[in-house]
């Protein structure tokens, strides 16, 4: 079988960057390599190891990151790579991943429901973030405050797909310069629907685009020692153990400060979240629930990173009002100083693919927390402009 249908290689500063493409689509991929051995991932890499000295030989490897969409070999040394014309992106053999296909979830009816708020949906208009000449078919000119993020948005195209086709290895895009934006025929952005290939890690992005796989439950779940409006155990009590300990921390200054909160819902398994989102989309139908509930596999409560937080002044219920409330204001506060950000603003719909939520916490750590709220700025837009 072959496992690679061409590769390019991108200059950078410290050397340079192979990056091999996959004769299979993104998800299949992604699911197959879930499932690998210890074994079989490193004969995978011996694989990489094999395409490298036959197709682009005199060349040191010095680390293999494998990505999804991509397999990428990073920080081959540059004086060593074999012929100068290698240097240039080799165009030839190479065929671009499709896009993914993985199927959205069924839609049938099941228990379960969270509260919601029936108040207004706040709708961001929709940011002109271009004028007139700068937006011609096929290049872009990049203008200050741009970030790849705003620049896939308004193409509807993929930040990945606007890397791929600019050679780009990280974030970094300069006034001035000229990215080549690819077809806009090949990429339908409601139909992206990518496993992530890092679910236990606590940056995890998960979203309408990124979903977990449906068989993951994260490790060392347990009860944070805080208060709950119902006194029996529920898998909903559980948080990943990082979360769990700063969360406690969170409520502890909360007490302190005389603000009362309420933990109401954490982890979340994927069998649950495809009850609660059934049991919406019953009520509400498929379209509007998913304006406030995700779809299995599309909810941060399967990571154990997320809970929602409320307050017996808005009767324990999960509502937008809980945002004007003193508990609301002060969480919007404080939360970031222990590791946690608001994850679905107001004002960031569109983004987030979500109504505001003033209650649902998302633990990310200290420091992304930190820069994430102080860029009043999304987990997306943080991974789009890092
Ligand atoms: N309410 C959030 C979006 C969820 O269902 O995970
Ligand atoms: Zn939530």
């Amino acid at each position: 079988m072959q496992l690679f249908t061409g590769h390019k290689i991108i200059k950078d500063e410290s050397g340079c960057v192979a990056v091999l493409y996959l004769d299979k689509q993104l998800n299949e991929f992604a699911l197959e390599f879930l499932e690998k051995s210890r074994e079989e991932k490193q004969q995978f890499e011996k694989n990489i190891l094999n395409y490298i000295k036959k197709n682009i030989p005199n060349v040191k490897v010095n680390k293999i990151n494998i990505m999804l969409g991509s397999i990428l070999i990073t920080s081959l040394t540059f004086s060593s790579v074999y012929t100068p014309s290698s240097l240039e992106i080799d165009k030839e053999g190479i065929q671009l991943p499709n896009n993914p296909s993985i199927s959205q979830p069924k839609e049938d009816i099941d228990k379960d429901q969270i509260p919601v708020s029936n108040g207004p949906s706040v709708s961001q208009p929709t940011e002109n973030i271009n004028s007139g000449s700068n937006l011609k078919q096929g290049t872009y000119i990049i203008k200050p405050e741009d970030t790849l993020f705003k620049i896939s948005k308004l193409y509807n195209i993929t930040v990945q797909q606007l890397k791929d086709a600019n050679g780009l290895i990280d974030n970094i895009i300069y006034t001035g310069q000229t990215l080549i934006i690819p077809n806009q025929e090949n990429s339908n952005l409601e139909n992206i629907n990518n496993v992530v290939l890092n679910p236990s890690d606590i940056l995890v992005m998960v979203n309408k685009k990124n979903s977990l796989p449906s068989n993951y439950i994260p490790e060392n779940l347990v009860v944070p020692n805080i208060p709950f409006p119902f006194k029996e155990f529920h898998s909903k009590k559980l948080m990943r153990q990082d979360a769990a300990l700063a969360l406690e921390k969170l409520f502890n200054k909360a007490k302190q400060d005389e603000i009362n909160l309420y933990a109401t819902s954490g982890y979340r398994s994927y069998d649950r979240q495809k009850s609660i989102f059934e049991s919406n989309a019953k009520k509400y139908g498929i379209e509007k629930a998913n304006q406030f509930s995700a779809k299995p596999g599309e909810s941060e409560h399967q990571t154990g990173l997320a809970m929602d937080v409320t307050s017996p002044s808005v009767n324990y219920h999960l509502t937008q009002r809980f945002g004007e409330t003193k508990e609301g204001i002060w969480l919007k506060q404080n939360a970031a100083q222990f590791g946690f950000i608001i994850r679905y603003p107001k004002g960031k719909e569109d983004i987030t693919g979500y109504k505001y939520e003033p209650w649902h916490l998302r633990y990310v750590g200290k420091e992304t927390a930190q820069k994430i709220t102080n860029q009043n700025i999304t987990l997306e837009e943080y991974f789009g402009v890092e």
